[in-house]
């Protein structure tokens, strides 16, 4: 007989918080095992295949024999290929050593800020913003501070909010652009205006570039282009939204060259490595033919303007129309109820999975966060029934 007891886990857990996407779609999988059928509008993954060219080189490094441990920090093809193309991209020299590969784009965030924060350190937020930021910053024992994204500013940060923020304790502004949730970019004015704090209050920057491929107008410019900034920013991206490949655990941080080691260090206490044969893709992926992200980010424009454009015909709802990644985030008003209670209502009565706004900080009270990585089709679907399931709450329906 098994007899169950508390478990009393370290005291740190209570400042880790999750990603709720995935929670939401742990839900909505159970709704579905349970019969009913539901329009996945909740998680980041775009619902492309991996390129052909990209899993060739996998199956070729799989039958080379590409299975063993690797180094901590990559292999060093692989940190080469990372560091001609953000060379290219971001028109500063970087040099392979200054390259972690890494499973995701997650763990750089992670191990940066376990490398760079210490207890008590304030770290600069976009509020609302990507959970995990909030979540990392606060288990290392830093000081998550928000700082609130306004629709009024399109979603992006004002530097005098953020210079408002600062003090003696701040050591740390996270970027993050395109955005997630909102799907806004920063301009060129903003990143150097943001540059300048940096410079001057002595900050680090995470700049989290996971979207940067994916761009419906204009540019995303970065601040590692800004003067002196590559001495101070941890750059993140990767290969999960770019060439579809979430499940494939490859991303890669870009650093000065001794926060690199730190951060291969923590690498090598926690995963070892990133998978050899997967680093092996990566590199066919950043040299290969560049048309499936050009396709993909074509669909997600039509689906963005068929997305907008219907929820702003809705009573009751705005949304402004994004300029990068594949969310939009419009403002919902229901009298009387929070985003989550309607982001609720409408997976468990309406059968669209959605997230709240408040799943990305308290600032996203009164927004819900639709995500366009799905075919056109089921988005149709998903938003006859976000019209209905809104218009039955508005005549005072309830779960
Ligand atoms: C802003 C942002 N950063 C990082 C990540 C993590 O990417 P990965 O799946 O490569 O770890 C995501 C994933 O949704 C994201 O939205």
């Amino acid at each position: 007989m098994v007899i169950a007891t508390a478990v009393r886990l370290a005291t740190r857990m209570a400042d880790l918080g999750t990603e709720s996407a995935f929670e939401v779609l742990a839900r909505a999988r159970q709704l579905e095992r349970e019969g009913h059928h539901i329009i996945h509008m909740e998680i980041g993954e775009p619902d492309f295949p991996t390129p052909q060219h990209v899993k060739d080189a996998a199956n070729d490094a799989l039958a080379a024999d590409e299975t063993k441990y690797g180094p901590s920090a990559g292999i060093m093809p692989c940190r080469e290929a990372v560091a001609a193309h953000v060379s290219e991209t971001h028109g500063v020299p970087i040099t392979p050593e200054q390259v972690v590969i890494t499973p995701g784009a997650k763990p750089p965030i992670f191990y940066a800020t376990l490398a760079l924060v210490d207890e008590g350190d304030e770290v600069l937020l976009p509020d609302p913003g990507f959970p995990i930021y909030e979540s990392v910053v606060a288990f290392v024992g830093g000081r998550p501070i928000s700082v609130p994204l306004s629709e009024a500013n399109e979603f992006r940060f004002e530097v005098a909010e953020l210079e408002r923020r600062i003090t003696s304790r701040t050591k740390m502004i996270v970027l993050n652009s395109p955005q997630n949730p909102t799907g806004s970019v920063l301009t060129a004015e903003d990143v150097a205006g943001i540059a300048n704090l940096a410079r001057e209050h002595d900050l680090w920057v995470i700049s989290d570039e996971i979207y940067s491929r994916l761009l419906f107008t204009g540019d995303a410019p970065s601040i590692l282009s800004e003067p002196g900034m590559a001495e101070r920013t941890v750059l993140v991206d990767g290969f999960s939204k770019a060439y579809s490949m979430t499940g494939w655990r490859l991303g890669y941080g870009v650093m000065p060259e001794d926060v690199a080691e730190a951060m291969a260090q923590l690498q090598n206490n926690c995963s070892s490595c990133t998978t050899t044969f997967v680093q092996h893709a990566g590199i066919a992926a950043l040299h290969g033919p560049q048309d499936s992200v050009d396709e993909m980010v074509a669909a997600f424009r039509s689906r963005r303007d068929l997305v907008v454009g219907r929820l702003n015909e809705m009573p009751g709802v705005h949304c402004l129309s994004p300029h990068g990644a594949f969310y939009v985030f419009p403002r919902v008003e229901v009298p009387g109820l929070t985003s989550k209670e309607i982001a609720d209502y409408l997976l468990e009565r309406s059968g669209v999975a959605i997230l709240a706004g408040t799943a990305f900080g308290a600032a996203g009270e009164g927004y819900l966060r639709l995500s366009i990585a799905t075919a056109t089709e089921q988005l149709e679907v998903g938003l006859d029934r976000i019209a209905q399931g809104l218009a039955e709450l508005r005549a005072g329906q309830r779960l």
